[in-house]
């Protein structure tokens, strides 16, 4: 297979690199892709720093055997405490990693309150207080940790009572107080956007980062001749670490989503 032909793949603690997969497979639509779920591990966000680092280094070595010509980090956690080391061990790999879109929110609210849902690991990791220290000026940037909530898309819960009842005790402290806007810093997210806005309220504007990793994903592969020229459209394969056929199943219903 021709370098440029080979996939972009895509990985996760489990199944909410998928929204991101999503936004890049509109973009870049002639593009093969395989998206690797570790749902088995999952979830990231709670576990130890140096776990976590095994666990992408785990999943990066299968990407790669897979036969991937460039990777996204498709997982804010994994971002934020693996990428630094998985560029330094494959320095011939394009890497693309994700991180809470802090820059755009403040830019669009100066002065205003913008809360940063992500799992605690996140929140807590070196590159995560950096970014925030960099903002801190400009606007009021709360971290809110939401372990527990990424379960509810790997479960394909993405409505109903329990989940509106665990986001509004969540963000019970911002009930009846200003907030400009909530970046959904874990890429599980995306998915749970409206019951998210029905608990924010109407005021609060919502932002993923998923636009900015699509262009980035595209200047990388451009600037090393790794666009695939075909007019076809490419392919999306999923792998994931839980052998269960339903897990598969609901990977796909989530990439169809509107
Ligand atoms: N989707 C992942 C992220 O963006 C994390 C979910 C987890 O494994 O805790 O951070």
């Amino acid at each position: 297979m021709k370098n440029a032909e080979r996939p972009v793949a895509f990985f996760d603690s489990g199944l909410g690199g998928i929204s991101v997969l999503r936004a890049a497979r509109r973009a870049l639509p002639h593009e093969n892709y395989i998206y690797y779920g570790d749902s088995a591990n999952a979830p990231y966000g709670t576990k130890p720093p140096a776990e976590i680092r095994r666990l992408a280094g785990a999943v990066m070595e299968k990407v790669l055997a897979l036969g991937a010509k460039a990777v996204v980090v498709a997982c804010n956690t994994a971002t934020g405490l693996a990428v630094d080391g998985l560029r330094q061990q494959y320095p011939d790999v394009p890497i693309i990693g994700v991180e809470p879109a802090v820059k755009p929110a403040v830019e669009a609210h100066p002065g205003g309150t913008v809360l940063v849902l992500a799992t605690p690991m996140c929140l807590q990791g070196q590159r995560f207080r950096e970014l925030m220290e960099r903002f801190s000026d400009a606007a009021e940037v709360v971290p809110v940790p939401c372990g527990g909530l990424m379960e509810f898309v790997e479960r394909g819960e993405l409505e109903g009572e329990d989940l509106q009842s665990y986001l509004q005790e969540k963000l019970a402290p911002w009930q009846g107080r200003r907030v400009d806007a909530a970046v959904l810093g874990c890429t599980h997210y995306p998915f749970l956007r409206e019951a998210i806005a029905e608990a924010l309220g109407p005021e609060a504007e919502i932002l993923d980062g998923n636009a900015g990793v699509t262009a980035q994903l595209h200047r990388r592969l451009k600037e090393q001749g790794l666009l695939n020229p075909t007019e076809q459209p490419g392919s999306v394969t999923f792998y994931n670490s839980l052998e269960d056929p339903a897990i598969l199943e609901l990977s796909r219903m989530l990439l169809e989503l509107p």
